[in-house]
């Protein structure tokens, strides 16, 4: 294990750490057989957790489908509690953990069941489209779900003029644009009357990552970097993504530099993903002029991975009639194929 950990990673972890890490690895690889568990790892992950313990990685999307398609007892979510949530949601019958007892998401918090209970009052008939960012309860009241792979594919199947699309202020007012609508925000007196049409209608939350990007670290990179190509996350401003040469989910961005003929990149989105791209592609550079770690992926390491397994915790449930409402918005995205393609550049 520590051969394997040091060939891809030798430019990224220190050695000592790969000691350490890759005998935790072995010990997870073996709980893992004994407890006929799969482990999911977001593309957030820190490298060593990434390379060495994950039987999938991916972006929501892809977990999302691997979760759905598991024939294991135990999944184990290595990424943040929506998204092991989502697993759950999915697939009922499973035992999923997360290692970390509270791992949320600025996204997740900033909206409400009962927010959008109020939306669907106040603009009656529209269809609702939320962020697979947001808790069980959010999704239960929601018509179908979307992630970053596929939002702009979602809000065209539903043939709707209006679309309530949230919580995300920065996606929703990338994807208006990627589909040629109009956006609002909500104020109590904005009517369905007021709206002009096609739009979509947002919410007011945002990432407390992707929020942090300028157009400023757009420019600066190209100075210093003329050859840079720069990629980032839609949940960034819309600024930004008109500044970027290449904008989609984790996994697009993934894909996007191994495909690339470019040499060098920066990546507008947390910083363990520019790690474990650089592991896989040896050939090509990384400007590290990101350091912005999100705070609730950080707190999932291995050997909290470890004591997930040793301890079966801690244990992600879902009441089972917020949970069937959850998943019909969950099913109905997964069944709308394609996704993690990335946007056009604007
Ligand atoms: P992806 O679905 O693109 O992996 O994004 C998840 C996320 O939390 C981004 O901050
Ligand atoms: Fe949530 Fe942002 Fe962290 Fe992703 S990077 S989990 S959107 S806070």
């Amino acid at each position: 294990m520590y051969q394997r950990l040091k060939a891809k990673l030798d430019r990224v972890v220190p050695d000592f750490e790969l000691r350490l890490k890759a005998e935790l690895a072995v010990e997870i690889q073996q709980l893992k057989q004994e407890r006929n568990a799969v482990i999911l790892g977001h593309n957030y992950m820190e490298p060593a957790l990434y390379h060495s313990i994950c039987d999938f990685v991916g972006d929501s999307l892809e977990l999302s489908r691997r979760a759905a398609e598991t024939n294991k007892d135990v999944i184990v979510f290595c990424g943040v509690k929506f998204m092991a949530e989502t697993a759950k949601i999915l697939s009922p019958n499973k035992t999923v953990l997360l290692p970390a007892k509270k791992a949320g998401c600025s996204l997740a918090e900033g909206i409400t069941a009962e927010n959008v209970r109020q939306l669907k009052r106040q603009f009656p008939g529209v269809p609702v489209v939320t962020y697979v960012n947001t808790y069980a309860d959010v999704k239960a009241e929601t018509d179908v779900c979307c992630t970053s792979g596929n939002a702009a594919e979602v809000v065209r199947s539903l043939n709707s003029d209006v679309v309530i699309f949230l919580p995300d202020q920065f996606l929703g007012r990338n994807v208006a644009r990627e589909t040629g609508r109009a956006f609002y925000l909500p104020t109590p007196e904005l009517t369905l009357a007021q709206l002009k049409r096609p739009c979509l209608i947002g919410w007011q939350a945002s990432c407390e990552v992707h929020e942090r990007f300028t157009v400023e670290d757009v420019t600066r990179a190209r100075e210093h970097f003329p050859d840079v190509c720069v990629l980032a996350h839609p949940e960034c401003k819309p600024e930004v993504i008109t500044a970027v040469d290449f904008a989609g989910s984790t996994m697009a961005m993934v894909s996007h530099v191994k495909k690339s003929k470019a040499h060098r990149f920066l990546l507008l989105t947390e910083c363990s993903m520019a790690d474990n791209i650089i592991a896989e592609n040896p050939d090509k550079e990384m400007v590290r002029m990101c350091s912005i770690r999100c705070p609730h992926m950080n707190q999932i390491t291995m050997q909290d991975t470890r004591d997930a397994l040793k301890h079966m915790r801690y244990v992600i449930e879902a009441p089972e009639d917020i949970r069937q409402r959850a998943y019909q918005a969950v099913a109905r995205m997964i069944a709308i194929r394609g996704g993690t393609t990335g946007y056009a550049k604007p």
